[in-house]
């Protein structure tokens, strides 16, 4: 009997075979397009993901799939973008930040009204499909629940992945996902009466205070005002010293002065730049010589 002879590299036996040289282009087009830093160990993941848009496409192979996306201005390459950046996210999650954010708001916001019209500018930073923002949005409307006042606060949310931005703008929350809300939270900020997609809908009240755009942080910001917090979280993992530096320093320059930054858990401004002071873990506010 003749016995069959294994392949010698296993990956022979995929359904599309990635070359050596496709995972080169992919990673150079990932860091080009979307300053994602893919290393080798990230090549299953890749493959995977791929995988399913050549299927989708009744392409036959990934020499034909980078074919399409080495062209900027194919449509092909936003979903090669969606497919290779990670999305996960929480409502509050980091729950630090919203308690910070709050007090913030309390004490520097609220206290110093006198009357004027007071505005506030926050921008969620790579927000995935909308939990952070509408979490921001949630926070914000707790504190101004017993205030009375002219206040104009409005939250931009924005990210490179447009599908996870239509989930943001459709406001639709599966109830699995709501576990870190007390009850409060959630009949306060959700119309709890499940929607035809089986979800629960943000109230228009949380809505009216965020607006979704797609906008690549590494390309040019359309936005003309400044900021009194940013928060980019968990985003910039990905991003190379050089990416990091040059975006931390663009955070600087549209924050207003005193205004915080907000990075993820596992992040750091430690020699990266030296424009922001530490307040706490994560939270760092523009110092006034770093202005
Ligand atoms: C892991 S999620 C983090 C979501 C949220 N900030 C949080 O911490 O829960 C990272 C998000 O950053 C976005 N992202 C990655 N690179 C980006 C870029 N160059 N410009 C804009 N958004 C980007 C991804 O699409 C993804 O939705």
């Amino acid at each position: 009997m003749t016995k069959i002879q294994p392949a010698s590299n296993p990956q022979d036996f995929r359904e599309f075979p990635m070359t050596k040289s496709n995972f080169g282009l992919i990673k150079q087009l990932a860091y080009e397009y979307a300053g994602i830093k893919l290393t080798g160990h990230k090549q299953e993941m890749v493959y995977g993901r791929l995988s399913r848009r050549i299927r989708s496409l009744k392409l036959g192979d990934f020499d034909q799939y980078c074919e399409l996306i080495i062209d900027r201005n194919n449509p092909e390459v936003s979903n090669f973008i969606n497919a290779i950046s990670t999305n996960l996210t929480a409502f509050f999650r980091e729950l630090h930040h919203f308690e910070y954010l709050e007090q913030w708001f309390c004490k520097d916001v609220l206290k110093s009204y006198i009357g004027d019209m007071s505005s506030v500018r926050i921008w969620s930073a790579g927000c995935s499909s909308g939990e952070e923002p509408y979490s921001i949005a949630m926070t914000i409307d707790r504190a101004l629940r017993l205030r009375t006042g002219n206040f104009d606060i409005k939250i931009l949310a924005t990210d490179l992945d447009s599908k996870v931005l239509a989930k943001a703008t459709q406001g639709i929350y599966e109830t699995d996902c709501l576990t870190n809300l007390d009850d409060q939270l959630l009949h306060g900020n959700f119309d709890t009466e499940k929607t035809d997609e089986g979800g629960v809908s943000v109230k228009d009240k949380i809505r009216r205070y965020v607006h979704f755009k797609r906008l690549n942080l590494l390309e040019e910001w359309p936005m003309q005002g400044k900021f009194d917090a940013i928060f980019c979280r968990n985003v910039v993992i990905y991003f190379d010293v050089p990416t990091k530096r040059k975006l931390f320093d663009r955070y600087a320059n549209i924050l207003k002065p005193n205004g915080y930054l907000f990075i993820g858990h596992s992040e750091s401004l430690h020699g990266i730049t030296d424009r922001f002071k530490s307040k706490g873990k994560t939270i760092y506010q523009l110092s006034t010589d770093g202005m």
